[in-house]
């Protein structure tokens, strides 16, 4: 199986990994995680009505996406970056980091019974529709002024956080409470995305109106894991019967040596985290090194990772001086001017999050295939690395993954060199001096790096039955499901 047939005279050895430099940088990044991880988690429940102590006058259990209400105004909810940093919130009360996290997770719920019936600009429930709108008020009540609309990302990221919930309430012997109280918003989300996937949607940035990457990559994963989640709770998921269709058309977003995020591209190059970012809110541990479904530790992925670092490289003042192998600040897309154009915390996070991830499955599997497409990657962090399987038991292993884990960590060094001395996570930071701009206490930012020194200590969520989802229809169609939708109720816990 695995040869151990690393046969290069001038074999690679640690000190090839990186300059004393990095190592230097790195030294005092053990303390860093541990206060801002501490931070972090204050700075999410900052955010979260209705005791969120930046965000007065928020419902209970919504997640503001920021405080700041100007320059830019983020004070809404964000369906997406809800459901994303209550995924981060659940996964912690699962690892048993804080069993007090769960009536915010209940109160979270509770908020989604309310805001999934609000008719919006998107449109309503009875049809679904309504579900696809990307933001509300604080209050619950239907943003009406123009947007990028519909984000079809929304409705498959919640349904993912809630099923995670519910696996937890299963594994916790309250099988009957997923049902009565997630099953009715599950299967609504679920519906929506096995009716309308196929659709026209903004992207998770809300620019290009198309195809999205994130939004199909995040569609496939929640009708999988639907699927499982209702046979265990004795119900039916009919809008996950498309899954594999999905999957088929997830293959045309790869390009030999990087995903194109997005169709049309808008005359951008298409290099952008949206690939990254689904990556990891893809990843199974359980899974193999699968580039049909694009883990982490993929030979695609990691192809995909270094063309995307790459294009920063050069682009940012502040990553001059940094040569390959070394990581670097990254932002949304190289041609991005949003508020400057800048790096983004949440984004360099996911950077670092991507490779342990990978470590994480490579250890599992026991090996590292370098493979033609992903000798790149791996050369520009072992000059001497080649293509070939390396055992988990050999010195070549250790190499690679010490290298590996060195670079994954230069991504949090990075956060760290530009985070503030309070700790705050706004969402960029400036591509010349690295001062934080825009929205200043972006939950997401937070959120971010939760779930990046999660996986950097080993903490991984579930599967999500990866593996049982590799198998690509020979041809894509583009079959849908009509959904059915009811209106949820409150539920007692
Ligand atoms: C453009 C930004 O790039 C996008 O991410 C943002 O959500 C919208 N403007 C609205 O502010
Ligand atoms: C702009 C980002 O592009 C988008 O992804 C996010 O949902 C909103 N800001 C709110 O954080």
């Amino acid at each position: 199986m695995w040869l151990k047939s690393f046969a290069v005279a001038n074999t690679i050895t640690g000190a090839a990994l990186a300059s004393p430099a990095l190592f230097q940088k790195q030294s005092g990044l053990g303390a860093f995680i541990e206060k801002e991880s501490a931070l972090a988690q204050q700075g999410i429940l900052n955010n979260i009505g209705a005791d969120g102590t930046l965000v007065q006058g928020a419902a209970s259990g919504i997640v503001v996406a920021s405080p700041s209400k100007s320059n830019p105004n983020y004070f809404y909810t964000w369906t997406r970056d809800a459901g994303l940093t209550m995924m981060a919130e659940i996964e912690r009360l699962a690892a048993g980091t804080n069993s007090s996290l769960e009536s915010l997770i209940q109160e979270y719920v509770d908020s989604q019974v309310k805001q999934q019936v609000v008719s919006n600009p998107s449109g309503t429930l009875s049809n679904g529709s309504g579900l696809g709108e990307p933001k509300f008020e604080v209050n619950i009540t239907a943003f009406t002024g123009s947007w990028g609309r519909p984000q079809r990302d929304g409705p498959a990221l919640r349904a993912s956080a809630l099923i995670a919930y519910g696996n937890y309430l299963i594994a916790h012997d309250k099988k009957s409470l997923a049902k009565t109280n997630l099953w009715p918003l599950i299967r609504n989300d679920l519906s929506y995305v096995g009716q309308y996937w196929n659709e026209s949607t903004f992207d998770l940035w809300e620019e290009v109106n198309g195809s999205s990457f994130f939004t199909a990559a995040v569609q496939h994963k929640s009708l999988v894991e639907g699927a499982a989640f209702a046979a265990a709770l004795g119900v039916a998921c009919t809008g996950c019967s498309v899954a594999p269709q999905i999957l088929c058309h997830l293959q045309e977003y790869w390009n030999g040596t990087a995903i194109i995020s997005n169709t049309p591209t808008n005359g951008r190059s298409g290099i952008d985290a949206n690939s990254v970012i689904s990556s990891i809110h893809t990843f199974d541990p359980a899974a193999a090194c699968d580039d049909v479904t694009f883990q982490p530790c993929s030979a695609r992925a990691l192809s995909n990772h270094k063309v995307y670092v790459d294009s920063f490289r050069l682009l940012y003042a502040v990553n001059q001086g940094r040569h390959a192998g070394q990581a670097v600040a990254v932002g949304r897309y190289p041609e991005d001017v949003y508020q400057g154009g800048n790096p983004w915390y949440l984004t360099s996070l996911a950077a670092a999050e991507q490779l342990f991830d990978a470590l994480y499955q490579w250890d599992q599997q026991g090996g590292i295939n370098i493979t033609q497409l992903s000798a790149p990657f791996f050369s520009d962090l072992v000059p001497n690395a080649t293509v070939g399987a390396y055992a988990k038991s050999s010195r070549e292993y250790t190499t690679l993954a010490q290298a590996v884990r060195a670079y994954a960590d230069g991504f949090i060094a990075v956060v760290q060199q530009y985070t503030p001395g309070d700790g705050g996570l706004a969402e960029q930071f400036s591509r010349s001096t690295g001062d934080p701009v825009s929205a200043i206490d972006l939950t997401w930012s937070y959120a971010a790096f939760l779930t990046a020194v999660a996986r950097r200590s080993g903490s991984v969520p579930d599967t999500w039955g990866s593996s049982s989802a590799t198998s690509v229809p020979g041809q894509c169609s583009a079959a849908t499901v009509p959904g059915s939708y009811a209106t949820p109720t409150i539920g007692s816990w």
